[in-house]
């Protein structure tokens, strides 16, 4: 069955999680220049219960790759909240939250890479993967996802790393280019790199700590440092831009909704150190600060920038959602 396809135009500051890219089922495409035109209704109307407000006139399908991760988790449920439908990948979790559907995928396959895409078709896709500083999975695996976004016509939005970055010169804006000191960073700048070349009209999006409401990493290790049941030391002297995984999560979906292209910054609006950070995490969570251990990256065999500060405010200017920092997101309770 063919949809019927009503057609209205908006201004293009509207809801910011709203998909507005791409084409239908029928081949119409939703966005021209300086307005938005989107299908309404179809095969593909919103189901009862989804948020409204964020998508009110269509539904899209966005794919979470990723879906299965600590920011993947939180796209997912933001995605099918605002009405996308949304389908999501996991490499060796199964599970994830509902209002996904969910699919295996190993990136490091570019067969199953193209097939799933192709099986899916989605509007838009957001690559939050993280190998880490394994190659074929930080690297190549995001080259092949951008190639086979490439292939099908896809929206991809992928998420980089303020690792790509060395310190050299502390503040990073969207123009700067990588000089990775790590693997890890050297895999993400590569696949910067590739996606940029084999996806120009993709957004690559680079952040910094990601901290949430408890579930993040970082979180983790500050209350374990704290009770005393790891070794570590929180760094006074390694700085970074850390962002709270809704905004994070809000800010991508906002991107995968819209058809800007190229490099954007979405980091936390304040730089802090992370025993700063692990200070912040502790009053929140009712811990003893003074028992977080300290010590200075610069005098420990651990390779890696010292301060690196993402400058997202160009980003910022054209973004609805606000990428708080985490003096005010940490905020005591
Ligand atoms: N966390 C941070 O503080 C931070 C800071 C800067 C940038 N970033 C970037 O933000 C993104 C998300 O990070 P995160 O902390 O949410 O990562 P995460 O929690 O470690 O999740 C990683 C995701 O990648 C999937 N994955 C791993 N290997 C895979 C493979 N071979 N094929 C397909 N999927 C694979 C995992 O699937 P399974 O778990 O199912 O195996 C999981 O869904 C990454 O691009 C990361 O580089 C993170």
């Amino acid at each position: 069955m063919s949809p019927s396809w009503d057609v209205t135009v908006r201004t293009l500051d509207a809801e910011a999680l709203q998909p507005a890219h791409g084409r239908g089922p029928s081949g119409l495409p939703y966005r021209t220049h300086g307005l938005d035109v989107v299908a309404l209704g179809g095969d593909r109307a919103p189901r009862s219960g989804q948020d409204r407000t964020a998508l009110p006139w269509g539904v899209m399908r966005i794919l979470i790759i990723g879906g299965s991760g600590f920011l993947g988790t939180e796209l997912v449920r933001q995605a099918a909240a605002a009405g996308w439908e949304t389908a999501a990948t996991y490499c060796s979790r199964p599970g994830g939250g509902s209002g996904a559907s969910w699919h295996r995928l190993d990136v490091r396959s570019a067969g199953q890479v193209d097939e799933l895409l192709a099986a899916v078709a989605p509007h838009a896709v957001v690559d939050a993967t993280s190998g880490g500083s394994d190659w074929a999975v930080t690297a190549d695996g995001s080259f092949h996802v951008a190639a086979a976004a490439a292939k099908v016509g896809c929206r991809l939005v992928h998420v980089s790393s303020d690792a790509v970055f060395s310190g050299a010169r502390v503040h990073y804006d969207e123009a700067c280019l990588p000089d990775p000191l790590t693997p890890y960073g050297a895999a993400k700048a590569a696949a910067e790199t590739a996606v940029r070349l084999l996806s120009p009209a993709a957004a690559v999006a680079r952040t910094s700590l990601i901290i949430g409401d408890g579930g993040s990493a970082h979180e983790r290790m500050v209350h374990a440092l704290a009770a005393g049941t790891r070794d570590g030391v929180l760094f006074t002297d390694d700085v970074r831009c850390p962002v709270h995984v809704q905004d994070l999560a809000r800010a991508l979906l906002e991107l995968a909704g819209s058809d800007r292209a190229g490099m954007f910054h979405l980091a936390g609006a304040d730089a802090l150190s992370r025993h700063r950070l692990g200070v912040l995490i502790a009053r929140r969570d009712g811990l003893d600060a003074a028992r977080l251990p300290t010590g200075r990256r610069a005098d420990a065999p651990v390779p890696g920038a010292l301060d690196v500060r993402l400058d997202s405010s160009a980003t910022q200017e054209h973004l609805r959602t606000r990428l708080r920092g985490a003096p005010e997101f940490l905020h005591v309770r």
